[in-house]
Order: structure tokens, then C-alpha cells, then sequence
């Protein structure tokens, strides 16, 4: 408790601060309008709306996946504005990574495969990059799975695979679309714990859902509707709609 060198920066920068930030697709849908969004690091928050709120658009803009048509974004410390799509994507395979609902694993290949992929343009050598894979999937605990491929695990194997590749090269937000969407109850209450767990070991973590009962479990709930942030609540809200 006296200890003084472990401390983090008093105030370090925020993982995600958006300002104001806006999304008209063409067409003229406004997807966002003027969310504003502080994550730090070590949070573990719920993005939950109903289908068609915006909550997918948010997380490509997070994810720098995509750039808004209006406010702020800076991630890990970096203002995306200010960046080529060349830095963007740099600052992207570096800082952040993704699990979606529908897994994206490459068919054909192993999981380690897989996993090692993710780390692609991390500048490791391949044999650092599989030994790195390896890691992160005894990390999710399919130690024992590495040689299967994609169609050899079941679902919620499959995105713990996607979770190890997200993860293994520690970037500093991890972001989930949906990642239960397609998995029977116990596979996603599994990879919900899994998520838990990598937060306890440090990860920062957002995950998008429209299931208020994930949502509810969550540290942090932020409500989107119709583009707009409409509650951003701490603590568990249980029995809270
Ligand atoms: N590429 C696009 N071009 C035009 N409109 C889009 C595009 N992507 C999304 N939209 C529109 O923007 C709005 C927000 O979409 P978004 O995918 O972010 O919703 P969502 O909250 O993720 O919904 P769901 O829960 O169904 O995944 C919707 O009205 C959608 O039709
Ligand atoms: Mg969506």
C-alpha cells in the first residue's frame, strides 16, 4: 500500500474520448448524433440499444474502423483526424482488437493459425508471433485445441479463438460486437466470464449487446437510442430498466 513506483500516471489518457461525434451514412441516415464517450483504461462497459440505435456504428468509429462526419476522436492518446488511413490502420492493428458475432476466423487453417494472424503487423517474427498465439489460447483455455480448425470447435470455441487472436498482442481495448449473439446460453454466459476474467488481468473492454440481462452484468451500461447517449450508469443495475 506505501508502494510508490507501481502507481499509474495520476491522470493518464483516456483509452476512448469521443466529443460530439456524429455519423450520416449517405442517404442521409444520421447514425450518430453527438455522442460524447470517456472509456479508461480497465473498464469493462456494455454499449446496449436496440437494433438499429447505432451501436455498430459507434464501434467502427471506435475501432477507427471508420471516421465520423462530425466531433472528436481520440484513441489511446491519438487524435484520429490527425492521421493518414495509412497511421490509422497502424495505430489500429497496435491498440485495438475486435471479436465479432459471427467469429471472422479464417476456415482451413488451425487455431493457432488463426490466433497468429492477429498479429500479422505487429513486426514479430513467425515463430514469435506462434508462440504469442499459443499463449493467448492456453490463456482462453483451449491449450488443448490448437491444431483444430474453425469447422473442427464448436461455437463458443470458435470465439474464444477470435477472443485469444483479439487479444494476444495486448492492445489497449479490446472491442465486442455481439460476441454472444450466436452462442446457446452456456457457451455465451462462458465467453461473457472469459471477458470478465481478461478485464481482471487489465484489459480494457467494450461490449456491444442489445441483451439488457449482459448489460445488467457489466460494470458500466452506456444507452444508446436513435444515435444519442441516453444513460451512462455505473454499478450493477440490477432490476433497474
Ligand atoms: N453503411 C451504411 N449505410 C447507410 N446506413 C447505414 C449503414 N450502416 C448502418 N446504417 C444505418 O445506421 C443506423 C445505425 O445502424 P447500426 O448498424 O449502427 O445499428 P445497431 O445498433 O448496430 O443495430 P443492430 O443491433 O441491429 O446491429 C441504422 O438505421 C442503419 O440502417
Ligand atoms: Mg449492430
Amino acid at each position: 500500500m506505501t508502494a510508490t513506483t507501481t502507481h499509474p500516471p495520476a491522470h493518464p489518457d483516456p483509452v476512448v474520448e469521443l466529443t460530439g461525434v456524429a455519423k450520416e451514412y449517405p442517404g442521409g441516415v444520421a447514425a450518430l448524433r453527438g455522442v460524447d464517450l470517456t472509456v479508461t483504461a480497465g473498464e469493462l462497459l456494455a454499449i446496449v440499444g436496440p437494433s438499429g440505435s447505432g451501436k455498430s456504428t459507434l464501434l467502427h468509429i471506435v475501432g477507427t474502423l471508420d471516421r465520423p462526419t462530425a466531433g472528436g476522436v481520440r484513441i489511446a492518446g491519438y487524435d484520429i483526424a490527425a492521421l493518414s488511413d495509412r497511421a490509422l490502420s497502424a495505430l489500429r492493428s497496435r491498440h485495438v482488437g475486435f471479436v465479432f458475432q459471427s467469429f471472422h476466423l479464417v476456415p482451413g487453417i488451425s487455431a493457432r493459425a488463426n490466433v497468429a494472424e492477429g498479429l500479422l503487423y505487429s513486426g514479430l517474427p513467425r515463430a514469435e508471433r506462434l508462440r504469442l498465439a499459443a499463449r493467448a489460447l492456453d490463456r482462453v483455455g483451449l491449450g488443448d485445441r490448437m491444431d483444430h480448425r474453425p469447422h473442427e470447435l464448436s461455437g463458443g470455441q470458435k470465439q474464444r479463438v477470435a477472443i485469444a487472436r483479439a487479444v494476444a498482442g495486448a492492445p489497449d481495448l479490446l472491442l465486442a460486437d455481439e460476441p454472444t449473439g450466436a452462442l446457446d446460453t452456456a457457451s455465451g454466459e462462458s465467453v461473457m466470464e472469459l471477458l470478465r476474467e481478461l478485464n481482471r488481468d487489465g484489459a480494457t473492454i467494450a461490449v456491444i449487446t442489445h441483451d439488457q440481462e449482459i448489460a445488467a452484468s457489466l460494470p458500466r451500461q452506456v444507452r444508446i437510442r436513435d444515435g444519442e447517449v441516453v444513460a451512462d450508469v455505473r454499478g450493477r443495475a440490477e432490476g433497474a430498466s
